[in-house]
């Protein structure tokens, strides 16, 4: 134990499960006002390959899309396709007028750029935000799909009502999915945002002595454990959206021990995930709204 922990103490719980609660009841009423002008929202899904994680997260998807009243087309490819055979995939679906949104599930077999495949994406129906258009249009604070997992963990402290405007936020990790993206959105001139933000990462030896000062700390690594609470100031508020599976066991950034230092704290399961999933569906009735001209509910 270090001098910072205090067994005793436990940090507040941050649930995900609420806010994806309170959009998915946001997204009902777009999806109804878009139906009753005759338009069906769609999101369109690819899976390449038979990867059981990734055909049940596929699965999920399409239960939810179903249940909130959006269409959910599907390509299964085998996992020995070509990237011609994917590049058709999304061309189908690119031209497809009743398809509004698009994802490719990640992550594809090693033969398939990753890259490359969301560069085949339209803009215009890139669901994950991850097309360099729409990281582009993040970046310059134009309206477009946000990367969904940074979006989620935005309107997670929102919803948490932790204070981020004025507030110093360290990112660990700089990844195009997640550390990247919450980098640029945490620092826009908004209320939920405006967070004075430092980004740490392999390159940066010791990056403990910028997460020890920070208020908000987010783990978006991949690397189990590997934020402990000697890293947090004593009452920060802890984010974990890095996580690894070892089959159906997932092993998160924050180690379980940080609650016994961290103000607040996402849990170890049912905290950033649902959000995400939440920001996926929000970002697919936007698009939908947006290709056919038809206003917010
Ligand atoms: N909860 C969700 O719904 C959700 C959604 C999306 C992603 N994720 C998770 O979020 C994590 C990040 O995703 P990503 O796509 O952004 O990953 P990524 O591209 O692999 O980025 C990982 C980042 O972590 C840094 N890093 C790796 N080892 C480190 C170490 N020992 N010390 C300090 N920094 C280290 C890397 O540094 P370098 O840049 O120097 O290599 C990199 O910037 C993954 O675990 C992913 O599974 C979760």
């Amino acid at each position: 134990m270090t001098v910072t922990e205090n067994p005793t103490h436990t940090a507040r719980p941050l649930p995900g499960g609420p806010v994806a609660e309170a959009v998915f009841a946001e997204i009902t009423a777009r999806v109804a006002a878009l139906r009753a002008a005759g338009v069906v929202p769609s999101l369109a899904t690819i899976l390449v390959g038979d990867d059981p994680a990734s055909a049940g997260y596929i699965r999920m998807k399409q239960e939810r899309a179903a249940e909130l009243g959006f269409a959910s087309p599907h390509i299964h490819l085998s996992a020995t396709a070509t990237p011609a055979d994917l590049l058709w995939a999304i061309g189908a679906y690119n031209r497809d007028p009743d398809v509004h949104a698009i994802l490719v599930q990640h992550p594809t077999p090693p033969q398939l750029d990753y890259a490359e495949t969301i560069l085949a994406i339209d803009p215009a129906k890139d669901v994950d935000g991850l097309h360099p258009e729409n990281l582009g249009r993040l970046a310059a604070g134009l309206p477009g799909p946000v990367p969904c997992t940074p979006a989620g963990i935005e309107a997670l402290l929102a919803f948490h009502e932790i204070p981020v405007a004025g507030r110093d936020v360290v990112v660990l990790g700089r990844g195009t999915t997640l550390g990247r993206p919450l980098s640029l959105l945490l620092s826009q001139k908004r209320a939920t945002a405006d967070a004075a933000v430092t980004v740490v990462h392999s390159g940066v030896p010791g990056w403990e002595r910028h997460t020890r000062r920070a208020d908000i700390v987010v783990a978006a690594v991949g690397v189990p454990g590997i934020v402990r609470p000697e890293h947090l100031r004593p009452g920060a508020v802890a984010i974990g959206g890095g996580v690894r599976y070892e089959g159906r066991r997932l092993l998160p950034d924050l180690d379980e021990s940080c609650a016994t230092v961290a103000g607040a704290i996402t849990p170890r399961v049912g905290g950033v995930g649902p959000t995400t999933v939440a920001m996926l569906f929000r970002n697919a009735v936007e698009l939908a709204e947006r290709q056919t001209g038809l206003p917010a509910a």
